[in-house]
């Protein structure tokens, strides 16, 4: 059986499954999917690079693991193998739903999955007329989002976004009104407007993995990772947020399962990061002040892992960098610090976990460095598993 690795670039993820496929004794064909020109035509098709021929490779793959990162050409790949007659984990039409969060969150909606309230608008902010006028919708917009939320705090997002990127809050009607302005179709958001309910989250979220072998049940890992921080809404470790282990409740990861059977509908095979959040409002265990100082103390030990993140050795030797990751984080995650913030994230999760609301599941994770060091969950392993099991 072979197994294809196809990338954009080698970036820490890729680099740790060759890592993992070596420790592993797995062979990996790597396929970088960008730099590859394909060409079909009444004899077949033909896949190559500028010096390499790449067909009789692509020819003899089984299996693909996507780690194309672009979602366009993730879901262009995913697409592009299945007809080819490749197994692809994930298939494209996973790819096809999580590439959207309105699609994710239609998917939630008619399998009974708890998700924050969402309106789609499929008009733009700004509609210019064929004789060249501008017209204006933000105002009719805000009306039609607020006859749904009222007057609470709205949510507006991208609904092909990644890292938190241009996602807004809105306070009030003239924030509301500002942040719909801001809005202009790009290739994250193509068309109209993407709003949801404000979660009134403490200060984290949760990032859960599910996955399914092909012939075995679902599994939830008994691990999440949760971001945290009061600085903002949002809580992408992208924006700075620090990341903790936190144990999950049974019912919680029942729940994730569920999330994953409806989004992997009609795969054998599929793996998810669902990103979800507590809806509580109320509850805290403790206030935000002691809070604000452990969390502060917990980013003063983090600090060394940033220092290893961004060391540049890591392309030429990504194996004794990775040893020093490794230690980096085990150091941050042996401090007081840390030890109480999570067992507050514990036990305000057992506390809320009828509260929980998923948000968004994620195609093609990172994971490396935090959900591996964190969690403890390796998901090049995972992923490799998987692609044993389709063949
Ligand atoms: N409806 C919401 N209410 C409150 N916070 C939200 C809401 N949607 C997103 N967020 C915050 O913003 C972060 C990023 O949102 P998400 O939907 O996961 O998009 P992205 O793809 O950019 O990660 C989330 O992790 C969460 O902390
Ligand atoms: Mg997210």
């Amino acid at each position: 059986m072979s197994i294809g690795l196809l990338y954009e670039r080698a970036e820490t993820d890729e680099m740790g499954i060759k890592l993992t496929a070596q420790r592993m004794g797995v062979d990996l064909t790597y396929v970088p999917f960008r730099k590859i020109s394909f060409s079909i035509d009444k004899v077949g098709f033909c896949a190559k690079t500028k010096g390499k021929n790449y067909t009789k490779i692509v020819e003899d793959l089984d299996v693909i693991l996507n780690r194309t990162q672009s979602r366009n050409r993730r879901l262009f790949s995913a697409y592009l193998m299945e007809k080819l007659g490749k197994k692809v984990i994930n298939p494209s039409a996973i790819e096809f739903i999580c590439y959207s969060k309105l699609r994710t969150m239609l998917c939630f909606w008619s399998n009974s999955i708890p998700f924050p309230k969402t309106i789609y608008i499929p008009c733009d902010a700004v509609e210019t007329t064929e004789g060249g006028k501008k017209v204006r919708n933000e105002g009719d917009i805000a009306g039609l989002l607020q006859a749904e939320i009222g007057d609470d705090q709205i949510v507006i997002k991208p609904d092909a976004g990644t890292h938190g990127k241009l996602i807004m809050l809105s306070k009030n009607r003239d924030q509301l009104v500002k942040n719909i302005q801001a809005i202009k179709p790009s290739i994250i958001n193509p068309v109209g407007i993407l709003a949801q309910e404000f979660i009134e989250k403490w200060f984290y979220d949760l990032r859960i993995i599910v996955f399914k072998e092909k012939g075995k049940a679902p599994f939830c890992h008994p691990l999440a990772l949760a971001r945290g921080g009061l600085e903002d809404f949002r809580t992408n470790t992208y924006l700075g947020n620090l990341v903790f282990d936190a144990k999950l409740p049974q019912e919680i990861r029942e729940l994730a399962i569920k999330c994953g059977k409806a989004l992997g509908k009609g795969s054998k095979v599929w793996v998810f990061a669902l990103d979800a959040m507590m809806k509580n409002s109320t509850n805290r265990i403790v206030d935000d002040e002691y809070l604000e100082s452990e969390l502060g103390k917990a980013a003063l030990s983090y600090e060394a892992v940033k220092e290893i993140k961004a060391d540049k050795s890591k392309t030429r030797d990504f194996s004794k960098w990775n040893h020093k990751l490794e230690t980096s984080f085990e150091n941050y995650k042996a401090t007081d610090a840390y030890k109480n913030i999570k067992s507050i994230l514990e036990e305000s999760i057992e506390t809320n976990k009828h509260h929980i609301v998923f948000h968004e599941a994620n195609s093609c994770p990172e994971f490396w460095e935090h959900t591996r060091l964190i969690a403890g969950i390796n998901l090049a392993t995972t992923l490799i598993k998987c692609a044993q099991s389709t063949v």
